[in-house]
């Protein structure tokens, strides 16, 4: 998470010109900063956290500004972009159900609706076999949290309502998701006892070196939780912030606990769906399908749409009408990620991200080994990596150096999101799933540089 602003004072930089990069002014640009301090004096300070740099236009897995500078994006926005920037079949798409001038339709039918619902229900597993569309992240994830505490009711009346997540993890910020998320603060903020909201360790044998399934149950007991009164576990497919994908002997382990209690099992796929990790979905890692699936970011070559995916049993437990939203499947947004889901099975992209996988691990190993002990932790699947910057010898966070490592790297030409994770640690490298290999190394060459001086 992002808890610093980036300062608005223009710095002299290395002129850049390659192929993929251009960096030609001062960064932040100065003629960019009456865009930057009009959001920073209209909007909440929230807002705030990203590098100043006013995006314009995009194509592949390049980024510029309205001012002569390039990137390579190693953020995909925030991992949203995976088919590359203005994909030209994703615009095509859109472009054809703006001509046809639908713009809105709510839920009354429409064919592209359908057809989605479809495209997705046919990608996924047995038993999951119904689809419901939103438009964030958060709401996918709320939507799940709900579905399983109404059949926690309908099972075991007011006692089966506790949600158990994982420590660290991230569902978004809407209540119900943010009261799942894993840092203390967040939930502070909403404040109150939450006693129906209770994390345990996440198993990325880093901070928590023990990835046996006995901590989830260790901890449980610990808090005093009986497994009976726990309507539904959530976890992410891979953790955000550390990138490392929940062990499949551990998710086996939960699979079966779920089982047993009549738990929901709900994997947040989030990021991980659609290809990121090298598979379609995240969960193909571990041997274990989930109960409901949510989905966001990458299902929808940019367009705000996400999904619900669950087994007939869970998403038919509302009646007509009782779980609907404005904006589901929006058909432009619809007709977008009917693109953009052609376009990864079609042009492979998993598979593609699967083999480049090594070369952005590769890297990022190589990076720790070079950091003198700043990077804890270089951990990844497909195309995301994490880079734990942390004290040297220890697994405490240290923010001010991933803070300055995305500074650099923006200011030599590569674009990467403000620092997540436990304390602003964690540098994320997630470029589109379609990067070209030579640009992916050319991206990574130039992180590694900034790691190497910076940690000197
Ligand atoms: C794993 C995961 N779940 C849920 C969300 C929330 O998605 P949104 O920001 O679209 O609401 C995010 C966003 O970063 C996420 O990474």
């Amino acid at each position: 998470m992002a808890t610093r602003e980036f300062p608005l004072i223009p710095q002299d930089v290395e002129r850049v010109e390659t192929r993929y990069r251009r960096i030609v002014t001062p960064i932040p640009v100065p003629e960019s900063i009456p865009t930057l301090q009009e959001l920073r004096q209209t909007e909440p300070r929230s807002m705030g956290g990203q590098p100043p740099v006013v995006w314009d236009n995009g194509q592949g897995s390049l980024i510029r500004d309205p001012y002569g500078n390039q990137w390579i994006d190693f953020s995909s926005g925030v991992l949203v972009t995976s088919v590359g920037h203005a994909h030209p079949r994703v615009i095509s798409a859109m472009r054809d159900i703006l001509t046809k001038h639908l713009y809105h339709a709510y839920c009354f039918p429409t064919d592209v609706r359908a057809r989605l619902t479809a495209r997705i229900s046919s990608l996924l597993p047995s038993p999951l076999s119904r689809v419901f569309l939103l438009t964030t992240g958060s709401e996918a994830c709320e939507c799940a949290i709900k579905l399983a505490k109404t059949r926690g009711q309908r099972l075991g009346g007011a006692e089966k309502q506790v949600i158990v997540s994982f420590e660290n993890g991230f569902h978004g910020r809407t209540m119900g998701s943010q009261l799942a998320g894993g840092s203390p603060a967040l939930k502070a903020w909403i404040g109150g006892d939450h006693p129906d909201f209770v994390q345990v360790p996440f198993p990325d044998g880093f901070r928590c070196p023990d990835t046996s399934f006995s901590v989830f149950e260790e901890s449980l007991k610990a808090q005093g939780v009986n497994p009976k009164s726990v309507a539904g576990v959530i976890g992410e497919t891979y953790q955000g912030c550390n990138a490392k994908v929940m062990p499949a002997h551990y998710a086996q382990g939960l699979r079966r606990w779920c089982d047993e209690n009549q738990a929901v099992l709900i994997l947040d796929e989030v990021q991980a769906g659609f290809g990121r990790t090298g598979r379609m979905f995240g969960f193909e890692h571990m041997g274990v399908v989930p109960d409901v699936a949510c989905f966001g970011k990458g299902i929808s070559g940019g367009m705000p749409l996400s999904a619900v995916a669950g087994t007939d049993e869970i998403m038919e437990l509302y009646g007509p009408g009782e779980m609907t939203s404005t904006h589901s499947a929006n058909p432009v947004c619809a007709a977008a990620a009917l693109a953009n889901i052609d376009v990864i099975v079609e042009e492979r992209l998993g598979e593609h991200a699967a083999a480049l996988a090594s070369v952005l691990l590769g890297s990022g190993q190589e990076m720790m080994q070079a950091s003198n002990g700043h990077i804890g932790r270089a951990d990844g699947e497909g195309l995301v990596m994490a880079l734990q910057f942390v004290t040297p010898g220890t697994t405490q966070p240290d923010p001010d150096i991933a803070f300055d490592v995305v500074q650099k790297c923006v200011q030599a030409g590569v674009m990467l999101f403000a620092p997540v994770g436990v304390g602003g640690g964690a540098v994320k490298i997630n470029p589109p799933l379609n990067i070209p290999e030579d640009v992916l190394r050319e991206g990574l060459s130039v992180v590694g540089d900034v790691v190497a001086q910076r940690c000197a």
